[in-house]
C-alpha cells in the first residue's frame, strides 16, 4: 500500500495565470545572472507535496513532467524527510568528498543498494552526476572493450603513447558508436555526436563522424499497424547490420533508448532489441541501452529493457533522473583492466546515493514499479478514450507504465495545448515535435490518473 503524502492537495487549484507575478518577479530578478527563459514556475519548495508542485504564487500544479522525469517519489516525501531528520544523510553534509579517493564508509552501503537494483547479469557499477556523463562513460567503456579485443592482449607501445598526445591514435580515432535518428542522449560533446533530437541542440559544435540509422518508430494502435511497424523494425536492423558489416571493427557499440523519451516517445517492438542485440553480439560491439529516462520502475519494470526478454544481456545501460545519482552499470567484459580509465573527482555525490538508498527502500517496500504498470494502464486507456473524443485534434496515445504519451495535430497545437493545461493546474511538457509526455513520480495514483484526464480533457476542449 502507497504511503500518502500528508500534506498532498486533494487537488490541483490555479488562482493565477501561470507563470504568476510572483514567478515572473523572480524571473525578471533570475534572469540578470543566469538564463531563466526555460523556467516554467518558481516552486515553494516546502509547499510542494506528493504529486503537487506548489509554485511561489499558491498555485498547486499536479505534475506529471516531473522535473523532466526525475522525481522518483514526488515532493517531500515522508521517508526522505523523515531519513534526513534521523540523520540518516548526516555523514554526507559536512563536506563533498571525492569518493574514488577517500569515500565515507556509508558510501559502500549506498554502492550495495544501487548494486542490489542493478540489471541481470550487470554487477558493476560506476556512479557519476548527470545522465550525459553517464552516457560519456558507457561509450568510453566501449572504446577501452573494442580496443583491447582489437590488441588481443598485447601491450600498447610507445608509438600508442605519443601518438596520442597529438590527437592522432591509427585505429582508435576511427571507432564509431552507432545511433538512432530522434535519440537523445545528453549534451556533452561526446553523447550530442550520438544525440538526433533536435538540430538546435548540435548546431554549432564539433561532432564525431558516427553513423545514425532510423529508428523504427512504431505506429499505434499497435495491432493494426503489425505489418508496418515490423517492416519498418526490418529495414533499420537491415541499415544496422550493413554498417556492422561496412565499418567492421570499427564499430565498437551502439546506443539505443528503450522509448525516445526527448525525440517524441517513440517506441519499438521487443523482438527488435533482441534482434539488435544478437546482431551487435555476432560483431562483437557493445549495445549499449541509455535507461536515463526510463529507468526506475516508470515502465513497470525497474528497467524498461527489462520487457524485451533478452537472451543476453546489454553491455551497459545508463541511469540518472529518478535514480538521483547518475550513472551506468557494466557487464564484466566492459570493465576496464586498469584503474582511473573511467574516472572524476566526484563520481556522483554521496548525498542523492544516500537518497536513492532511501527512495529504493520505498520502491521496494511499496510495490511502487507495480503500482506505475497499473496506473499506467489506466493512463494509457484514459488517453485512447480522449483520443477518441477529440479526434481532429488527439492521436496516437501510447505508453509502457506511467511513460507515456499523446500526439497533437501539430507543434503549435501541443504547445497551445500544454500551455493551456498549464493555466489548469496540470504540470505537462512537450516530447519531439508534436507530442505530449507524461512523466509522472512513481507515487501517481488512479486518483491522479483521474485527474491528469480531466484537466486534459478540459484543455483540449477549450482549444477544439
Ligand atoms: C535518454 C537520456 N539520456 C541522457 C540524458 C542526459 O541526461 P542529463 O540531462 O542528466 O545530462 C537524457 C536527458 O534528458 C535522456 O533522456
Amino acid at each position: 500500500m502507497t504511503s500518502a503524502v500528508p500534506a498532498e492537495p486533494r487537488s490541483a487549484h490555479v488562482h493565477t495565470p501561470i507563470p504568476g507575478p510572483r514567478s515572473q518577479a523572480l524571473r525578471a530578478r533570475h534572469g540578470q545572472h543566469q538564463d531563466a527563459r526555460t523556467v516554467h514556475v518558481y516552486q515553494d519548495s516546502r509547499a510542494s507535496a506528493g504529486n503537487y508542485l506548489v509554485d511561489v504564487d499558491g498555485n498547486a500544479l499536479l505534475d506529471v513532467y516531473g522535473h523532466i522525469a526525475a522525481v522518483p517519489l514526488g515532493y517531500n516525501h515522508p521517508a526522505l524527510i523523515g531519513a534526513w531528520r534521523e540523520g540518516r544523510f548526516d555523514w554526507a553534509m559536512g563536506h563533498r568528498p571525492a569518493l574514488g579517493v577517500a569515500p565515507p564508509a556509508e558510501w559502500v552501503d549506498v554502492v550495495q543498494a544501487l548494486a542490489a537494483v542493478a540489471p541481470a547479469g550487470l554487477p558493476h557499477l560506476l556512479t557519476v552526476t548527470t545522465g550525459a556523463e553517464a552516457v560519456e562513460n558507457a561509450i568510453k567503456a566501449a572504446f577501452l572493450r573494442k580496443m583491447a579485443l582489437r590488441r588481443g592482449g598485447r601491450p600498447w607501445t610507445a608509438d600508442d603513447l605519443s601518438q596520442v598526445m597529438q590527437n592522432r591514435q591509427p585505429g582508435v580515432n576511427g571507432l564509431k558508436i552507432i545511433s538512432f535518428e530522434g535519440g537523445f542522449h545528453g549534451r556533452t560533446l561526446g553523447a550530442l555526436s550520438l544525440t538526433r533530437s533536435k538540430a538546435i541542440h548540435k548546431l554549432d559544435f564539433p561532432a564525431f563522424d558516427w553513423p545514425v540509422v532510423p529508428f523504427p518508430a512504431s505506429r499505434f494502435p499497435l495491432d493494426v499497424y503489425a505489418a508496418e511497424n515490423a517492416a519498418a523494425e526490418a529495414r533499420a536492423l537491415q541499415q544496422v547490420e550493413d554498417l556492422l558489416v561496412a565499418w567492421g571493427p570499427q564499430v565498437a557499440g551502439l546506443i539505443v533508448e528503450p522509448i525516445q523519451g526527448e525525440g517524441g516517445d517513440r517506441h519499438a517492438s521487443p523482438a527488435f532489441f533482441r534482434a539488435l542485440r544478437a546482431l551487435l553480439s555476432q560483431h562483437q560491439a557493445a549495445f549499449l541501452v541509455d535507461e536515463v529516462q526510463t529507468g526506475v520502475g516508470t515502465t513497470g519494470r525497474f528497467w524498461a529493457h527489462e520487457h524485451w526478454d533478452l537472451p543476453e544481456p546489454p553491455d551497459a545501460v545508463t541511469f540518472s533522473k529518478k535514480m538521483l545519482i547518475g550513472g551506468c552499470f557494466l557487464r564484466p567484459t566492459l570493465v576496464p583492466v586498469e584503474p582511473y580509465r573511467l574516472f572524476n573527482t566526484w563520481l556522483g555525490d554521496p548525498l542523492r546515493g544516500a537518497q536513492a538508498q532511501v527512495v529504493l527502500e520505498v520502491v521496494a517496500r511499496e510495490g511502487l514499479v507495480a503500482q506505475a504498470g497499473r496506473v499506467g494502464d489506466a493512463l494509457v486507456g484514459g488517453l485512447q478514450a480522449l483520443q477518441e473524443r477529440y479526434p481532429a485534434l488527439l492521436s496516437q496515445a501510447r505508453g509502457l507504465g506511467t511513460f507515456a504519451a499523446i500526439d497533437v495535430v501539430d507543434g503549435p497545437a501541443r504547445d497551445r495545448l500544454v500551455d493551456a493545461c498549464k493555466q489548469r493546474g496540470l504540470e505537462c511538457g512537450g516530447s519531439g515535435d508534436r507530442s505530449i509526455r507524461f512523466r509522472p513520480a512513481l507515487i501517481f495514483a488512479e486518483r491522479h490518473v483521474q485527474e491528469t484526464l480531466d484537466l486534459l480533457d478540459r484543455a483540449a476542449g477549450s482549444l477544439s
